[in-house]
């Protein structure tokens, strides 16, 4: 008796909130149906412009994403050669050579294997002088303008409903959409779930540089990768409930026709 083999199809195709929600078996099936739709945009760009412009994002969730792209690298079906990246975020301060830092993650799990040019691969720079911070963020929201915009933006949730580093607050919904990027100060949620690489809770740094709403929003796609059980409350608040800084992953709501959710049987539970 063999097991079946994992169905490459979604397990069900739902629309929310004017998003596309794809709902698969499992966290692995959810990676690679993503890792082909990152490929696909990759090539849609290069066809177009000669060039494609990607946001990135770090966390455990995107790891499987990352590896399978690295394999299509390596058997010559995808290339970095005419693309730029943008992180998210970035824990500030801290040294890129620290293994915790989202260099050093990047690094890991992508630059190192592909044929990405170093001066491409752009994150947002924990060690700025803090003087110079507000003027770095917005050189970096600069930056992303003056290479045409992001192609596509990836994305995780925090289970707070976080995106990137933006985090939950009471600010009104029009004032929360046009935030740039700038430096934050990290949420309880946040830290506590951060002190799985930080060892305990009291050692996770507690401000991020964060690209901001209005960035992230202005990405041509937007591909959220949420799985497990403890991401359902946010990923059912993000989709099903009223748009609301207190769970920033509802703003995508206000760009209907441009968000793919990938999610595992779990994250989903509140869909179903
Ligand atoms: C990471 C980021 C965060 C994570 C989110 C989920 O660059 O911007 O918003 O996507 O905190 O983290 P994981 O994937 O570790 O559950």
């Amino acid at each position: 008796m063999h097991a079946p083999a994992p169905s490459p199809l979604p397990a069900r195709n739902l629309e929310h909130a004017g998003a596309s929600i794809l709902v698969f078996g499992d966290a692995a099936t959810a990676c690679h149906a993503a890792a082909d739709r990152f490929a696909d945009t990759l090539g849609s760009a290069l066809q177009e412009r000669g060039r494609a412009v990607l946001g990135l994002a770090t966390g455990a969730t995107p790891v499987r994403l990352y590896a399978s792209l690295v394999a299509r690298h390596r058997r010559g079906e995808l290339s970095f050669a005419d693309v730029a990246t943008y992180n998210l975020d970035e824990f500030y301060p801290i040294s890129p050579f620290d293994p915790k830092s989202y260099r050093f993650y990047m690094h890991r799990h992508l630059f190192e294997h592909v044929d990405l040019a170093p001066n491409r691969a752009h994150l947002l720079d924990g060690t700025v002088p803090e003087a110079f911070v507000a003027e770095h963020a917005a050189q970096y929201d600069r930056w992303i303008a003056a290479d045409g915009g992001l192609d596509l933006q990836l994305l995780g949730i925090g289970r707070n409903g976080h995106i990137g580093f933006n985090e939950p607050t009471d600010r009104p919904v029009a004032e929360t959409l046009a935030l740039p990027t700038r430096l934050v100060d990290l949420h309880p949620i946040t830290r506590a779930d951060a002190s799985r690489e930080f060892g305990a809770e009291e050692e996770v740094i507690p401000r991020a540089l964060t690209l901001g709403v209005a960035p992230i929003l202005a990405a041509r796609a937007i591909l959220v990768l949420a799985f497990g059980s403890n991401k359902a409350d946010a990923v059912a608040r993000s989709l099903t409930g009223a748009m609301t800084s207190r769970v920033p992953g509802s703003l995508l709501q206000s760009v209907p026709g441009k968000v793919t959710w990938f999610l595992d049987a779990e994250a989903a539970r509140g869909l179903l």
